[in-house]
């Protein structure tokens, strides 16, 4: 059998010589460089390549965290200074080599990071990089910087994607433009990802730009929680709304955006046994344990009054509390409400029942909570959504991949109030990833969760009330298992540092892009290997658009330029100074006024 020859990788020269290891400490390598002309080659950020081990015959590949060059001084200027009785060792080269306090020589050195190492790689008859560091490299062993030539060969290994279907081409990498950078699709979203950066730094285009990709394959499946409305306009997705609290009701016109997008109500017999509790139990009363046994009651038996009248035997005989069932909420007052009044026969003549009088404050809650405009999504969805089938629908408009633009859903959850954004969109995902996990294996199809602005509904749990923990724990859950059920989060927030812990750290990839709180940098930090922090001290420095990617979907911790969306998110920052030079309508604070008072735009 013929052995293919092994092509030429990189051809160094002199020019692109930078120096000799001088120590190995595993991933981090010091090069002493000899002269100060070839010590101006080395640049922080750039990549340099190194000769494996002698004997084997491939490269190691590091990145430059640190460029220091040697002040020299003469040598007795320096005894002058240091008041040094023993003689300065000298280097080969004649140079000196100065103590500091620190104990540490200082001669020019540049100082990196192993990212990987490229290999031969005899089946696929080609140079192959990976991740992983096998080899360190010997002492003495020469250091070349990539440039050129030899940085275009490196881009090629990285780009040339062993499966171009799988890949998702994000934007160009920053230190060669002219080439793609690839996101490998599956593990990108196989265990989570996270989009963080500060204001204005381009998430939402990125996002855009993902879903862009995203929605031109067959049956994707990505759920977008828009909770400002940016989204809106994007054709390739379908709309989707929560009713604002105007809504439910609603006769005035409503507008043409309001017009394309489906109305999506959330009736209250969605919510499982926890959720009802939480929203309408205070458990600090004394008839909280009663309260509760009573209002579980009243449900499981407007459950059953459906399903017998349905005859729908076979759920009857297995559902629980749990089980989304239609059942009439004013007939559970109804029933609580008997039972606060209720009087007995007794010896002596009717006396007060075993219930009397426990449950004012609960139906007081239920009925000012059923009055609640903001709930309307939740208590006054139409006839229609409380029929038994009315489930399916929702779900079918939800989580469908399989009609026309149906790959990419957009939730807007901009009429929703802010203090219950985080009950909603909990009780969104929470639904979406049960019926995933009652999907069989077979059917079941892969599902992202877009979870955009995630510090508003995605905070940590500390201080939130009972029915804000419910909606977390909703999260935090699929950030735990949701990788076995093929649901996965994409959570992107300007505030990490005010995101959820537990569903942060289950984010295997991130995309930071410029970050300039320290808090939010220390949280990114924490989420990325110990060996590639000096990368990110770019964090702070970077362009509008552009990202620092790290995870197993990339080859390398790259920087990289994110292409721009076709279509445009509705996010543009606003020109403050040219606006205020055009000439402008006489403001309608009026409506405005209104809008507010109520809670809607429309
Ligand atoms: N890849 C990009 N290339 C060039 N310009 C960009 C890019 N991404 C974003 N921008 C510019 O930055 C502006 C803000 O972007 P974007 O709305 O995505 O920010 P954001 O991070 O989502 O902000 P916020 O946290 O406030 O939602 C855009 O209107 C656009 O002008
Ligand atoms: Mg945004």
């Amino acid at each position: 059998m013929a052995m293919v020859r092994r092509s030429v990788l990189f051809e160094f020269t002199e020019d692109t010589f930078l120096g000799r290891v001088r120590a190995v400490d595993t991933r981090k390598v010091s090069i002493h460089v000899k002269t100060d002309s070839d010590l101006r080659k080395a640049k922080v950020g750039q990549l340099v390549s190194l000769k494996e081990t002698s004997g084997v015959k491939g490269w190691l590949i590091g990145l430059i965290d640190k460029v220091i060059k040697f002040v020299s001084v003469s040598e007795s200027e320096h005894n002058e200074k240091n008041q040094v009785s023993e003689p300065v060792p000298k280097l080969d080269n004649g140079d000196l080599v100065l103590r500091l306090e620190g104990g540490e020589d200082v001669i020019n050195t540049v100082r990196l990071t192993l990212l990987g190492t490229i290999r031969w790689n005899a089946e696929e008859k080609g140079w192959r990089f990976s991740r992983s560091i096998v080899q360190v490299p010997d002492i003495e062993a020469e250091c070349h910087v990539l440039v050129n030539k030899q940085l275009e060969s490196f881009m090629n290994l990285l780009t040339t994607a062993k499966n171009p279907e799988q890949s998702l081409a994000l934007g160009k990498y920053t230190i060669d433009e002219s080439a793609t950078a690839y996101l490998d699709g599956n593990k990108f979203f196989q265990r989570h990802a996270a989009l963080l950066g500060s204001t204005g730094s381009g998430k939402s285009w990125t996002v855009a730009a993902i879903l862009e990709k995203a929605a031109k394959l067959p049956t994707s499946n990505l759920i977008v929680f828009d909770i400002h409305g940016e989204y809106r306009n994007l054709r390739y997705a379908r709309h989707l709304r929560i009713p604002g609290p105007e809504e439910p009701g609603k006769t005035s016109k409503i507008t043409l955006s309001e017009y394309l997008q489906e109305v999506l109500y959330l009736p209250y017999w969605l919510l499982n046994a926890e959720e009802m509790q939480a929203m309408f139990i205070d458990r600090s009363e004394f008839s909280a344990h009663n309260q509760v046994m009573a209002f579980q009651d009243a449900v499981i038996e407007g459950k059953k009054a459906v399903l017998a009248n349905l005859k729908k035997t076979q759920v009857l005989n297995a559902f629980t509390l749990d089980s989304p069932i239609p059942f009439s909420i004013d007939a559970v007052i109804d029933k609580l409400n008997e039972l606060n009044e209720e009087m007995e026969q007794g010896i002596r003549g009717l006396k007060q029942g075993k219930f009397y009088g426990q449950f004012g404050r609960l139906l007081t809650r239920l009925r000012s909570k059923l009055s609640d405009k903001r709930y309307g999504f939740l208590f006054h969805a139409p006839q229609s959504e409380h029929d038994y089938d009315a489930m399916t629908r929702m779900v079918y408009k939800l989580m469908d991949y399989k009609s026309e633009n149906s790959q990419v859903k957009v939730i807007d959850f901009s009429e929703v109030p802010s203090d219950i954004l985080p009950v909603i969109v909990g009780l969104v995902a929470r639904i979406v990833y049960q019926v995933q996990f009652w999907t069989n294996h077979e059917n079941r199809r892969p599902l992202v969760l877009v979870c955009d602005e995630a510090h508003l509904y995605l905070p940590k749990k500390e201080g939130l009330n009972p029915v804000e923990q419910r909606s977390v724990e909703a999260f935090e859950k699929i950030a735990r298992e949701g990788r076995k059920y093929g649901v996965a989060l994409f959570i992107v927030s300007q505030r990490p540092s005010d995101v959820s812990t537990t569903v942060l750290s289950q984010c295997n990839n991130v995309i930071a892009l410029r970050l300039t709180n320290s808090d939010d940098q220390t949280t990114v930090k924490k989420l990325m290997p110990e060996s590639l922090e000096s990368l990110l001290e770019v964090l702070p420095v970077m362009d509008i658009g552009e990202a620092l990617v790290v995870g197993d979907s990339v080859l390398l911790p790259s920087r990289i330029r994110i292409t721009q969306p076709e279509e445009k998110p509705l996010s543009a920052t606003i020109d403050f100074w040219s606006e205020w030079l055009k000439d402008a309508a006489k403001p309608d604070f009026a409506r405005s006024v209104e809008n507010m008072r109520k809670q809607g735009r429309g």
